[in-house]
């Protein structure tokens, strides 16, 4: 059996799979039975002030049968009493020494305000800290969350006075409504940051009733922007990760959070080098019990590709991207059609002709259209549209011989 324990910067945990910092890790008896079910380790729900909420507070995007591809919140931070919280966080630590209690915190931007909640929060003899610097409602219009998460000084500021005091180790939570996220990931480490977490949620509307002009989630005939989340933001997430992991000025571990569901999702994010992985939505939508399914696949998944430890897959794709500059131009792929598979549904046709580069045709006497294979570009577009499985397959063609990019090209290097 493959070994799944992890250490992110200090806080060890039997498996990667942590709860996100949200709902489902509210309260001490929630977080117990999702020890209880195998998850790792639990990020709780941010502790801090002040404790208001509105309702209504989520609404969401449903996609093709799909409810809740992306779910968007207007919540605030816990609406409990900090006391309370650490009652029960020191509780829960008592019960379950071996797995991850991580405290997430926000509080007034001010050095007092942090080492005051830094230091009755470690009383509880939690595992680590981690510091919301990415609300992106509410809280960032009071100079908390996202205000501080979207300038570099700020994370580091703070950062920095909560190392001054904190005995355990220290989480950045990084917010994405930044136009580059290595420049706060790198504030934060210089604070001296013992990893980083992201992403929060994506500044978002998820869209308007029609009939009462209100948009959604609706307060009493009122709206805001809030934070998006689930299955939609994981592409966005995955590359923010990867950015950071790939920076050479950025050494510290890394927590992928956005959009995992499943041990899949987990393991692309641990291939672009997250250390571990935090879910909210989709135990928001599916409860605890998916972490069963995710446990075993990532453990069946290890097996199969031979590798002893989380250590021999962490990373393992980041040599596979690089910038634009250095891709092969010289590499050719084709569009072929299986007529075996093909329903005559003309949609690659369409596509190609409408929004691509009008290298399908159709021919009078058969339903297979046909590829002009010189002038495909392979841009996948067909393959994309097809509704049938493996139906059309790129394949790769002589180009030029050896390789050639614009980089290269560029600096007169073949
Ligand atoms: C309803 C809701 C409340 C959240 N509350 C917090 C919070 O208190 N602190 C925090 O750091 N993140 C909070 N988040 C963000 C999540 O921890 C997570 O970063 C984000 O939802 C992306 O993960 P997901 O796609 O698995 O949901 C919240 C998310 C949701 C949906």
């Amino acid at each position: 059996m493959a070994d799944l324990s992890c250490n992110l910067g200090g806080i060890r945990s039997p498996n990667p799979f942590w709860l996100a910092s949200g709902p489902p890790s509210n309260s001490g008896e929630q977080v117990a039975r999702a020890f209880d079910q195998g998850w790792g380790g639990a990020v709780w729900k941010t502790v801090g002030e002040p404790i208001i909420n509105t309702t209504s507070r989520y609404s969401s995007i449903d996609w093709n049968g799909q409810r809740m591809m992306g779910l968007n919140n207007i919540e605030l931070i816990s609406d409990r009493p900090i006391e309370e919280n650490l009652r029960e966080i020191r509780e829960v630590k008592r019960r379950y020494p071996d797995q991850a209690v991580v405290v997430s915190l926000m509080v007034d931007s001010t050095r007092k305000a942090w080492h005051d909640i830094v230091k009755r929060t470690e009383d509880t003899g939690c595992d680590g800290l981690e510091l919301n610097f990415g609300c992106p409602h509410g809280m960032s219009e009071r100079g908390m969350g996202a205000a501080v998460g979207q300038v570099p000084e700020y994370t580091c500021q703070i950062t920095a006075w909560v190392k001054e005091v904190a005995r355990t180790p220290v989480i950045v939570k990084l917010t994405p409504n930044t136009s580059d996220v290595r420049y706060i990931a790198r504030a934060a480490q210089k604070g001296g940051a013992d990893a980083i977490s992201l992403i929060n949620t994506l500044n978002s509307i998820t869209g308007i009733d029609l009939d009462t002009f209100v948009p959604r989630p609706n307060v009493g005939g009122m709206s805001t922007h809030g934070g998006y989340c689930g299955p939609a933001v994981k592409p966005i997430a995955l590359n923010m990760v990867s950015s950071a992991a790939l920076d050479p000025e950025f050494h510290i571990p890394i927590s992928g959070i956005g959009g995992i569901a499943t041990w899949r999702d987990a393991v692309e994010f641990i291939l672009l080098g997250a250390g571990t992985v935090q879910v909210c939505t989709a135990v928001m939508h599916y409860g605890f019990r998916i972490i069963r399914d995710m446990l075993e696949g990532l453990e069946f998944y290890l097996e199969e590709k031979g590798f002893q430890s989380l250590n021999e897959l962490r990373g393992r794709s980041l040599p596979h991207l690089t910038d634009w500059g250095n891709l092969d131009l010289n590499y050719r792929i084709v569009a072929k059609i299986d007529p075996e598979t093909c329903i005559g549904c003309q949609l690659c046709y369409v596509a190609c002709w409408d929004g691509a580069h009008q290298c399908i045709h159709l021919r009078e006497d058969r339903r297979v259209p046909l590829i002009d294979e010189v002038e495909c570009v392979g841009c996948n577009l067909c393959a994309l549209v097809c509704p049938v499985e493996d139906c059309i397959t790129m394949a790769q063609v002589p180009g030029p011989a050896g390789k050639m990019s614009w980089n290269a090209l560029r600096s007169g290097r073949s």
